[in-house]
């Protein structure tokens, strides 16, 4: 994406507003030499490996190798896009960012995309409250929705009609590509130039952000005549994994704890019940930038998905997801109810409040769902399960947890603890043998390379080639007059690695021009997957000392590489592919 923030600007950014001081509201530094070190704010540690480097203006960690500029950060944690980043760093430094033409449009694009979803919202509220929204107002009166929570949510009647809503919005100056745009109507396959409500006959759920902006709309049918729920798709102001239904509501309720539903009947049962602390993912499993999300906000989570298999399959998925950001997690198990909303209209508020209050921590969920596959009172099925049990328990990494469940098991299973607890901890031992076995395997091929964290390895790797890549990167990162050598001779195509690829296509750029080379000027045009990667590679180049000569040796293993692989490939194709790709070649030489 081309971004139209000018070069000069992110200078100026740069010299305002030093990464260090970026850094610092989130995260506790403390001098380390020339570098600075915290607790990464991105995975949960004990030691610092979260390193600031002031001179280049970069962060990377060493413990789950995130890692950018300034701008990157920002993104992260405050989770904007990368023109969103600049406008929160520039007002940290009282700096005005500079409107270019396409960027004020851009802006203006969303300003008015926000008023034809506010506008929209309106008019689908008001079509509730008259006559042509009689039925919607039953269905939700039957649904048991009072009035103030149709009020409080925005609900709305979308008419049956074709050009109810496109009519209104017309007189009120929107075009019709504004509205396409806003994703409020569809355009005809039919006719040219020609457009239809997008919503009809559908009772609206606005979807509110952070800020108070209406960015999309969920439209139920009343009836199965079709799929239950149609959703805004994506739009400029609009994604959907990275927003959640109601969380507008729930940040400001005084509470670290969210109930985090799968949809919008629930959410909204949860509000009018008295828990306004909950919000939903909408309509999709649960992304990391929800998570994320969330995790900024509460410090606990509680799942409160359907209790049918498929809502206990995206419970699991949510564990993980969130267990990896810094929030305890714990799951809601309704008995008799199949989701939040039904079971507070069965067994009423207060109930619902003590099961979110004992509600079990995601360990005993899971255990709870290891005990029903197998049946405990027959002897064999027994030790079947001793033996599941006994793995579970061997990853999990906190010994008073282990020590807790064990405790539990053995005394209701009546088998004697100690015995259990000596087989989790030889599994235990036997997995960290094998873990290690891997590491020293890795230190051998990674000898100099003391950074790279495992779990980034390509799945194949190509080790020779892999390395290569990255130190040619760190080389001319760091000298960037080397670049002549290879100049003509390497193309970011010839690189394996397609994050390196687009690395090295922004490098080499930016190197031929003689423009300056900070990790922030990389930012527009890498994702922060990329700029990770990228400060990996600085971080450990560091350590490296580069001499002439060297980039034309990197530049040849890769080039080596890429033959191999390119002959690997050809070798194992059957003839008629391979008459296809010999044809693709002389095509591609043109
Ligand atoms: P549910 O089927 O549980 O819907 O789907 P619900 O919100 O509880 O609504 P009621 O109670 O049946 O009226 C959960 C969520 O999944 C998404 C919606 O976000 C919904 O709220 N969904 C479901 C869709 O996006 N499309 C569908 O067709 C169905
Ligand atoms: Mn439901």
């Amino acid at each position: 994406m081309i971004h139209l923030i000018p070069e000069s600007f992110i200078e100026d950014l740069k010299s305002a507003i030093p990464i260090d001081s970026v850094i610092a509201p989130y995260v506790a530094l403390k001098r380390a030499g020339r570098n600075s070190k915290g607790l990464c704010p991105f995975h949960s540690e004990k030691t610092p490996s979260f390193t600031v480097y002031s001179d280049n203006g970069s962060y990377y960690c060493f413990g789950c190798g995130k890692g950018g500029d300034a701008i990157t950060f920002i993104r992260e944690v405050e989770n904007l896009d990368y023109v969103g980043a600049i406008r929160f760093l520039a007002g940290k430094a009282g700096l005005t960012v500079p409107e270019t033409p396409g960027e004020e449009n851009a802006s203006r694009k969303r300003a008015r995309i926000l008023e034809i979803n506010r506008e929209a919202a309106r008019f689908y509220h008001d079509c509730l409250n008259s006559d042509i929204g009689k039925n919607a107002r039953e269905y939700l009166a039957r649904r048991g929705l009072g009035r103030k929570t149709i009020k409080r949510f925005g609900l709305g009647y979308a008419p049956p009609g074709w050009d109810s809503l496109r009519g209104h919005l017309r007189g009120k100056g929107f075009t019709y590509e504004e509205m396409h745009i806003a994703a409020v109507v569809s355009k005809s396959t039919k006719y040219e130039n020609s457009c239809f409500d997008m919503f009809r006959d559908r009772i609206m759920f606005p979807i509110i952000d952070l800020r108070g902006g209406v960015i999309g709309f969920g439209g139920r049918l009343m009836d199965g005549t079709g799929p239950k729920y149609l959703n805004s798709p994506d739009t400029p102001v609009f994604k959907k994994s990275r927003n959640l239904f109601a969380l507008n509501f729930a940040k400001s309720q005084q509470s670290d704890l969210l109930i985090l539903g799968e949809g919008y009947m629930d959410v909204i049962a949860m509000h009018q019940a008295g828990f306004g602390n909950s919000a939903a993912t909408l309509g999709t499993s649960l992304t990391e930038e929800q998570a994320r999300l969330m995790a900024r906000y509460f410090r606990r989570v509680v799942i409160a998905y359907d209790s049918d298999s498929a809502g206990q399959n995206a419970a699991k998925r949510a564990i993980n997801i969130l267990g990896q950001n810094d929030v305890s997690v714990s799951v809601l198990e309704m008995e008799g109810a199949k989701d939040p909303d039904e079971y507070i209209k069965k067994f009423g508020a207060q109930r619902f409040g003590l099961l979110v209050g004992g509600s079990k921590s995601a360990m005993s969920f899971e255990l709870d769902k290891l005990k029903m596959r197998f049946d405990l009172d027959d002897p064999e099925d027994k030790v079947r399960f001793l033996n599941a049990f006994c793995l579970m328990m061997a990853d999990v990494e906190s010994g008073i947890m282990r020590d807790v469940y064990i405790g539990q098991i053995t005394k209701e299973l009546e088998v004697t603890k100690d015995r259990i607890s000596a087989a989790v901890q030889s599994l235990r031992k036997k997995k960290q043998n094998a873990v290690n076995k891997r590491e020293t395997h890795n230190l051998a091929v990674f000898a100099q390379d003391k950074t790279e964290p495992s779990r980034k390895r390509p799945e194949n790797p190509n080790i020779g080639g892999y390395l290569a890549e990255e130190n040619l990167i760190a080389l001319l990162s760091a000298h960037p007059d080397f670049y002549s050598e290879i100049a003509d001779k390497l193309k970011a195509r010839d690189f394996f690695d397609e994050g390196h690829r687009q690395i090295y296509k922004a490098l080499s750029g930016r190197i031929a021009e003689s423009l300056p080379l900070d990790p922030i000027h990389f930012s527009a045009q890498l994702t922060p997957g990329q700029m990770s990667r990228y400060s990996h590679i600085l971080a450990k180049g560091r350590e490296i000392r580069f001499e002439r000569g060297q980039a034309t040796e990197y530049c040849r293993i890769i080039i080596d590489q890429k033959d191999v692989r390119n002959s690997r490939e050809v070798g194992e194709m059957p003839a008629e592919e391979f008459s296809r790709y010999i044809t693709s070649l002389s095509s591609k030489k043109k």
